[in-house]
């Protein structure tokens, strides 16, 4: 079953087809992150204007790689599937208007895929050749921790499609706390692989930045308290945003020191998570879960609890259209139908 994916929800356009829920045909991504960048967040409006500009053009490009060229006709698509949920309603809309506009002219059907189910469905899919897919019944019943920049919680997943948020940040998204600390470091955006990088030959222990694990047997994060951390260590007490670094700080150190901190929490969040839940099983998942510190972290998890612990392929991790396409593929399979009334949620629907 060959699938269209689409996704638009924030600042990345994404399409790619997919076979049978696992074998990626070609995936194109165009990142707007230099459009936004000298804003120091997304501007809404730029971005869906982004969009429009690159999705039909990304479309071609996706069906050409795949060897579908346009000039021979109507490509054999089974379904078209879109991201349409949660996100920026101006940027969703454009990714569901192009897909249903797909679905209408091929004549496939459309279906819609919340965002935030498709990261925890990308640790399902083998990204690289003997292609395939890890079974469900080996996956699930599992915890999911989703850690991206715009999303940081917490499920109970019983099926592709089913997942029972258990845990959520009362402020900031895990990845924004590494934005902003790597911005407050100067040392660039997307904060993720920076602050890694600059992390290597630092000492985890230099400063002990605040662990927030709120009530003992909370579930939720907080991500606010150690941004200030950061800023008041780096610039000095009471220190904006705009001064200047303290003489002599040693960056290797706060950003090796600042991850060991974020890892400590997420690491204690599963703990909980799954001996609440009594799961054998867990998925981490979103632009987070490719940080190399985590994953060693979860692995050392998996023994203590014995836990199996699922990750997406690095190249999955960030916003791509594979997963859209590989979790619509699973959802078709499920029963799930739409039509063209299909709308866009600004949220996810619970
Ligand atoms: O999943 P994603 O592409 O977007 C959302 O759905 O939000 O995640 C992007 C986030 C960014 O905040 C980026 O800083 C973070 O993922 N990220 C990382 C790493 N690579 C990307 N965070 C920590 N370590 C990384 N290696
Ligand atoms: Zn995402």
């Amino acid at each position: 079953m060959l699938v269209l994916g689409i996704e638009s929800t924030c600042d990345e356009t994404g399409v790619a087809l997919v076979d049978d829920g696992c074998r990626i045909l070609s995936t194109r991504l165009i990142s707007q992150v230099p459009l936004h960048e000298r804003f120091g967040g997304v501007v809404p409006e730029i971005a869906s204007r982004a969009h429009v500009e690159v999705i039909t053009r990304l479309v071609e490009a996706a069906l050409r790689e795949a060897g579908f060229p346009p000039e021979a006709g109507p490509p054999p698509v089974d379904l078209v599937a879109v991201a349409h949920r949660p996100g920026l309603i101006g940027s969703l809309l454009v990714g569901l208007t192009a897909a249903k506009c797909m679905a209408l002219a091929w004549g496939a059907p459309l279906l819609g895929v919340d965002h935030v189910h498709a990261h925890i469905y990308s640790a399902a899919m083998r990204a690289r050749p003997p292609f395939g897919l890890v079974p469900a019944a080996e996956v699930l019943p599992a915890v999911s921790l989703v850690v991206s920049g715009g999303h940081t919680a917490l499920y109970a997943s019983s099926t592709w499609g089913s997942h029972r948020l258990i845990g959520a940040t009362t402020d900031d998204a895990v990845g924004e706390a590494f934005d902003k600390a790597a911005a407050i470091l100067g040392l660039g955006y997307p904060g993720g692989p920076v602050i890694s990088r600059a992390a290597e030959g630092g000492d985890p222990k230099a400063v002990a930045f605040p662990r927030t694990l709120l009530e003992p047997d909370s579930l939720d994060f907080s991500f606010s308290g150690i941004k200030t951390a950061v800023l008041y260590h780096a610039k000095g007490q009471d220190a904006g945003r705009g001064a200047p670094l303290r003489p002599g700080l040693k960056v290797a150190d706060v950003a090796a020191s600042f991850e060991e901190a974020v890892v400590d929490v997420l690491v204690e969040k599963l703990r909980r998570a799954v001996r609440r839940e009594a799961a054998a099983a867990a998925v981490v998942a979103g632009g987070v879960a490719a940080n190399r510190r985590l994953r060693a972290r979860l692995e050392r998890l998996a023994r203590s609890e014995r836990l199996r612990v699922y990750y997406p392929d690095l190249s999955l991790c960030t916003d791509n259209a594979a997963m859209i396409a590989g979790l619509g593929f699973q959802l078709w399979e499920e029963g799930l139908r739409h039509d063209l009334s299909l709308d866009a949620h600004a949220m996810t629907v619970r």
